[in-house]
């Protein structure tokens, strides 16, 4: 009788046991986040019973447009540094300013079976091609330096852009030179007569910059007058030839010359010295990005300021939202750009920068 009961308790204790378990509407366990557009800071429950994906330890596959581009190498190499770092295995291709290229290495990296993505596009019109293929395939992917439309990237949730607000970088160039003695107008003609030398105009970063750093001057009352605009495609080199000819052409008139980035600034001031010009005294040259050489040349006064475009920042902030989208995170559409602040560097802060 006491055995009957004992086995009848034990059926009861196991038929118990087995609900909890399986038998209700839906396994405790495995009930997704109830939001799944939930905000890129939402860090996932401390008591989530299923294992996660590794914090670290995955592999990482990294597309760069080009490696042979000042900034992006100094951008690349912090990348890569951290992620070794955190112990990931990484493996960082060049795209050769391609897309096609970059369309092959994604796929390659796809089924490689890479557990993240992080990808600077060469096009920003590739951005649906390559969003589509990362989603078809489920992949959690970083954008960086090349912003997409919070539209196009609305398409997958396991994708976020890290990169910083291009219009900012374009407004510090032209309080740069808004804060010289005489505000950029060196011949008191009343307006500031300027060369724009532009990076690809496909990117929205030589877009935005072109357009807010002549608008931060006619915001502040200013007349401008633009003498010249030339696509330099953030090429030293060509920064330089593109200044030569402007100086051949229009001489003394020219009172700013405004870079898109840095590495074509250091071009245009082997231009402007060649041409027995002298930076802060007769002429105002800007950049961006901060390079080490352009902060040499701010610091000796061969250039009038740059923005700091924060490499190291930027690659910090890509991994960490990386390591979120591997922790199981989505994005919202509308959130799903993260931005690292431009500063603005002048001969007074450029120590601070400089290593
Ligand atoms: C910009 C940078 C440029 C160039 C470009 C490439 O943010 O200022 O120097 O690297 O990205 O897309």
């Amino acid at each position: 009788m006491k055995k009957t009961f004992a086995l009848l308790l034990t059926a009861v204790m196991m038929l118990a046991l087995l609900t909890a378990c399986g038998g209700g509407d839906k396994p405790a366990d495995t009930t997704p986040p109830a939001d799944t557009s939930a905000p890129a800071d939402t860090s996932a429950p401390a008591d989530t019973a299923e294992p996660e994906a590794p914090a670290a330890g995955g592999n990482i596959g990294v597309c760069i447009y080009k490696f042979d581009d000042a900034f992006m190498t100094t951008y690349r190499n912090a990348l890569e540094a951290i992620l070794k770092e955190k112990g990931y295995e990484v493996t960082v291709v060049d795209g050769n300013n391609d897309q096609a290229k970059q369309n092959e290495q994604i796929n390659t990296f796809i089924t490689q079976g890479v557990d993240a993505l992080i990808i600077n596009p060469v096009m920003t019109s590739a951005a649906d091609t390559i969003i589509a293929t990362v989603k078809s395939a489920g992949i959690p992917t970083v954008l960086i330096n090349r912003e997409p439309t919070a539209d196009q990237m609305a398409a997958y949730d396991k994708l976020v852009y890290v990169g910083c607000d291009a219009a900012q970088s374009g407004t510090f160039q032209g309080e740069l030179i808004l804060e010289t003695p005489n505000g950029g107008d060196i011949n008191g003609d009343g307006k500031i007569s300027y060369i724009m030398i532009q990076g690809d105009p496909e990117n929205i970063d030589a877009q935005l910059r072109t357009e807010y750093s002549v608008k931060a001057l006619t915001d502040a009352g200013k007349e401008v007058e633009q003498l010249n605009l030339t696509r330099g495609d953030w090429d030293r080199e060509k920064g330089q030839t593109i200044c030569a000819n402007d100086l051949a052409q229009f001489g003394d008139k020219i009172e700013v010359v405004f870079c898109n980035n840095d590495d074509m600034a250091i071009g245009a001031l082997q231009a402007i010295q060649s041409a027995g010009r002298k930076v802060n005294e007769d002429i105002y040259l800007v950049g961006v990005d901060a390079l080490d050489a352009a902060l040499n040349e701010v610091s000796n006064g061969n250039m009038t300021g740059t923005v700091l475009n924060d490499a190291n920042g930027q690659a910090a902030g890509a991994v960490a939202e990386m390591e979120k989208l591997l922790g199981g995170a989505t994005y919202a559409s509308g959130e799903q750009s993260v931005y690292v602040d431009y500063v603005k560097v002048t001969p007074e802060n450029v120590s601070d920068f400089m290593k």
